[in-house]
């Protein structure tokens, strides 16, 4: 006859057995903390929720994924130290912030004038000179898994910004990239660097006067609220490489890291099969607010800003490095 205490023994010795018979996926949940800057509702923040759900479900539980979108942890410059201090696993800055890291090979994406369209971006970011990239992050602690898409930048400030003289003298607010500093001082404005959480403030109070974006990001901020005119230029992209902190991969358990792959692969190619639309859907919802007036660059515009924009990529190709360069054009199949 079993009586109680018995019970309890047997059943505690039941699951201890269980416990060590069960793989890796039985154990405490594997936190994975994602922290990003834009809203939920862009192609980042969509592609960082499809990410949990896939990764939370191959993982059976296992691996929970904790979302942090809106700067909500940590802004820009921060969020790259927390990684690397294990504070979060995981992040999606754009290319242009990884200068600071001391891996400014990220910012030949920032290059006005490069891309003509996102084929053209994927011969980069699925081919030898986006892997490499990614293997540059190694030594700094930080493993890149994958590229996702945001979109190419239009212009926008509080009056029109047709050719490169209107952006004489403007305070045009930049991520923290060299070349994106470049640019805009080739078109004759002011760059000031700013964490992306404070730009709606300072266009609000006047403390810069422009940005650049892709619609998403300046819909779900509300930059259009305070911003009169932009410009349908497209003259740059903004994209991301999703990290994460390389000791806490490397150590996770190998039948883990593989679902987690599976999952990043999957929630990869959604953000960018997604991009697009959120960024014409962004479009649409701002021309229909009626703030700001949009206005689509006329071909001798246009010209115009690729007369003082293109060479910025001779006086960037040093940063970049001039060979890294070289293999860019000629995946791309341009001279320069
Ligand atoms: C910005 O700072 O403008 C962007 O990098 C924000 C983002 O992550 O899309």
């Amino acid at each position: 006859m079993f009586n109680r205490r018995h019970f309890a023994g047997l059943a505690g010795a039941a699951i201890l057995a269980l416990s060590t018979a069960m793989p890796s996926f039985a154990q405490d949940p594997i936190v994975i903390k994602f922290s990003h800057v834009v809203a939920p509702d862009t192609p980042k923040g969509k592609g960082a929720e499809r990410f949990k759900e896939l990764a939370e479900e191959y993982t059976d539980g296992a691996v929970r994924v904790e979302v942090y979108p809106n700067s909500q942890l940590y802004k820009d410059k921060e969020e790259l130290e927390a990684l690397q201090l294990g504070a979060v696993q995981m992040l999606a800055p754009s290319l242009a912030k990884f200068g600071p890291l001391g891996v400014q090979q990220f910012e030949l994406f920032d290059l006005p004038m490069l891309f003509n369209g996102r084929e053209d971006l994927r011969k980069i970011t699925q081919g030898e000179v986006g892997r490499e990239l990614l293997d540059l992050l190694e030594p700094k602690g930080i493993t890149g898994l994958a590229y996702w898409d945001n979109g190419f930048k239009i212009m926008s400030a509080n009056s029109p910004l047709m050719v490169p003289d209107d952006f004489l003298g403007l305070k045009m607010r930049i991520q923290s990239s060299k070349i994106l500093e470049a640019q805009m001082q080739a078109l004759g404005a002011v760059p000031q660097v700013m964490a992306f959480s404070e730009v709606y403030q300072a266009l609000q109070t006047g403390v810069v006067d422009g940005t650049e974006n892709p619609p998403s990001n300046m819909y779900t901020q509300r930059m259009n609220e305070v911003q009169s005119n932009a410009t349908l230029s497209n003259h740059g992209y903004l994209g991301y490489a999703v990290i994460v902190n390389k000791a806490f991969w490397d150590g996770l358990p190998a039948d883990i890291r593989e679902e987690l792959d599976r999952a990043m692969a999957e929630a990869t190619d959604y953000a960018n099969g997604i991009a697009e639309e959120e960024n014409a859907r962004a479009l649409q919802a701002m021309m229909d607010a009626g703030t700001t007036d949009f206005h689509e660059l006329t071909e001798d515009e246009r010209a115009e800003w690729l007369e003082v924009l293109r060479p910025v990529h001779d006086q960037m190709s040093d940063r970049i490095g001039a060979d890294l360069l070289q293999k860019v054009y000629a995946a791309l199949g341009t001279t320069n």
